[in-house]
């Protein structure tokens, strides 16, 4: 394939602008809200169901303005459009990146045929293949070895292949109405898949092996475990003799699996009939709406899932089809490559104020870290910029008990995403007194406090004085990001994690680079079961060049193969 060029954005007139603005800039977001009262309503923007407040960033609308042209200048609308159409813009696996294809109605129109392939009748196949095997196990339909029904299914898999299921599990845990309990084990680490297991009844468990590549170590160790487990169980019950026959029966009825590698599924003993497949052009980060979301149908149903996959497509929708000045993907992303690029931000906070999104930081490290954790440019040169900042998090409130003391006083600059909900899951009271809406009063105190700050004569009118008065005063001009929609609704949280996918791609295509491999990952360490052969990755960093102003925050190191 022909891989272009990247356009290198420090080359660009908005970067020089962007540059000028940087240099003079003064944050002031007291000043700013106070000479426009408007600020708040103009700077937010309705994503779908998501009401995004971008107003308490720290930018101007010429800063804004600039933003949105380097976006223009280094053609993210056309690379978006070049993903949508399958063009193989992950170039260092000749791929194309089609995981918008996954959430594409049935019936869309025109058809999406790529490489000769009519994608929309694969991903449709496979969903429905997806949904009447969940509906069997929901109903009763589908039985154990011993003819009782499923009662707990194990998702045995890692990072795409457990992040993404567990984090939506838990979130949705609301909508799981099957009485089929879900559980989710990772680590190589024989704990994890101890401790999920203790308490399960090998008669009623359903093993679910997810694995893009069906080589992960991790996922083939455990899966095995997990198959001595069911044999133990079941031979000590009585319920199956210890011949292979037998055995060979209880794995037909218990292990089922997903994987792009379906001659290695069979090769492990899980009946093809069994297994669910996806494509080389799903990353395995933005995999949980492909089948790898089987732990999930069964859970919580075809529906459930159906409205999760809705809310990712009116979000790629909102992508292809909003100019870029009111695009609230490439708006974050841009914001996010102001910090990084310009103002010095080394990492990022997403913050959500509800317990029921206690996974997403996590699933968004992998997507947001594995993607743009890059060095090097889709072309192979190095990149020209600092890249990929860290992601991390906790739900609300239990941060402002932990980190929030640096957020609000510390000498780093940490945009942060809060991210909140009008209707609770869970409407309790307490006292006679709405806990969600004391909940939410944190949401919005901690926004505005990050925003505006305390000043010395604000803490002095509060009665404090001498060297406390110090101690008190908060800078303000702490930039966050306020997302709300009405409920977490399982088309919400596909809209959300869309919005991330879409806000790391954006980040990437300034960049230059592809965020849809992960050589780093995949072949710095042992994790893959095939021939060890020898790793790079402890070879000495090698520094290529002294990175321009603003640019502090990377180290321009090679890593990875
Ligand atoms: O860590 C690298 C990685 O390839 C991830 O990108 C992927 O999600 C994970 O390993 C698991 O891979 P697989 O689904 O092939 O087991």
């Amino acid at each position: 394939m022909r891989v272009s060029t990247p356009i290198d954005p420090t080359t660009t007139p908005a970067w020089s602008d962007l540059d000028d603005l940087g240099d003079s800039f003064e944050p002031d977001l007291r000043g700013w809200f106070a000479a426009d009262p408007d600020r708040a309503a103009r700077l937010s923007l309705q994503l779908a169901d998501l009401h995004v407040d971008l107003s308490k960033n720290l930018v101007t609308d010429e800063v804004l303005e600039a933003l949105v042209r380097l976006a223009d200048q280094v053609g993210v609308a056309d690379r978006y459009q070049a993903m949508l159409a399958g063009e193989h813009i992950n170039t260092t696996e000749d791929r194309a990146v089609l995981h918008t294809a996954l959430r594409r109605p049935r019936g869309a129109s025109p058809a999406l045929v790529v490489d000769g392939q009519d994608i929309d009748a694969d991903v449709h196949e496979v969903l429905d293949r997806v949904a009447a095997f969940a509906d069997r196990v929901r109903s009763g339909d589908w039985l154990g070895v011993t003819g009782k029904r499923v009662t707990d299914v194990v998702n045995i898999g890692i990072g795409g292949s457990d992040l993404g299921p567990v984090m939506v599990s838990e979130a949705l845990k609301p909508y799981a109405d099957a009485g089929i309990r879900a559980h989710f084990v990772s680590n190589i680490d024989p704990t994890d898949l101890a401790q999920k297991t203790a308490g399960l009844d090998a008669e009623t468990t359903l093993f679910i092996v997810a694995s893009k590549t069906f080589t992960t170590l991790e996922t083939l160790t455990n899966a095995r475990l997990a198959r001595d487990w069911l044999w133990a169980g079941l031979e000590s019950a009585g319920a199956i003799g210890a011949d292979e026959g037998s055995r060979t029966d209880a794995v037909a009825h218990h292990f089922v699996a997903v994987s792009t590698a379906l001659d290695k599924v069979a090769a492990f003993g899980i009946d093809p009939d069994n297994a669910f497949g996806f494509w080389d052009w799903v990353g395995g980060r933005y995999s949980v709406d492909s089948a790898i979301g089987l732990s999930l149908a069964i859970e919580l149903g075809p529906d459930v899932f159906r409205d999760l996959l809705a809310g990712f497509h009116a979000v790629d929708e909102h992508v292809r089809t909003t100019p870029l000045e009111r695009n609230v993907p490439v708006l974050m992303g841009m914001l996010n490559v102001w910090y990084v690029n310009f103002l010095g931000a080394q990492s990022h906070a997403v913050l959500p104020y509800a317990q029921q999104l206690h996974r997403f930081a996590a699933y968004l490290q992998q997507l947001t870290m594995e993607s743009n954790g890059k060095s090097v440019r889709w072309d192979g040169t190095p990149v020209t910029t600092g890249t990929g900042e860290v992601f991390w998090g906790e739900p609300g409130t239990n941060g402002q008990h932990a980190f929030y003391q640096l957020l609000h006083q510390g000498t780093r600059l940490i945009p942060a995403d809060f991210i909140a909900f009008a209707n609770p899951a869970y409407p309790l009271a307490d006292d006679g007194r709405d806990v969600h809406g004391l909940f939410l009063a944190n949401f919005l105190a901690q926004t505005k406090a990050l925003a505006f700050g305390k000043t010395e004569a604000e803490v002095e009118a509060e009665g404090t004085t001498g060297p406390l008065v110090a101690a008190r005063t908060f800078t303000g001009n702490r930039p966050t990001t306020s997302i709300f929609a009405p409920a977490l609704t399982p088309s919400v949280l596909g809209q959300l994690i869309a919005l991330y996918e879409h806000i790391t791609f954006t980040q990437g295509v300034v960049w230059g680079i592809n965020s849809f491999d992960q050589w780093g990952s995949s072949s710095a360490s042992s994790s893959r079961s095939r021939s060890p052969r020898r790793s790079r990755a402890t070879s000495p960093l090698s520094p290529r060049r002294t990175p321009r102003r603003g640019h502090s925050s990377t180290t321009t190191a090679r890593t990875g193969d």
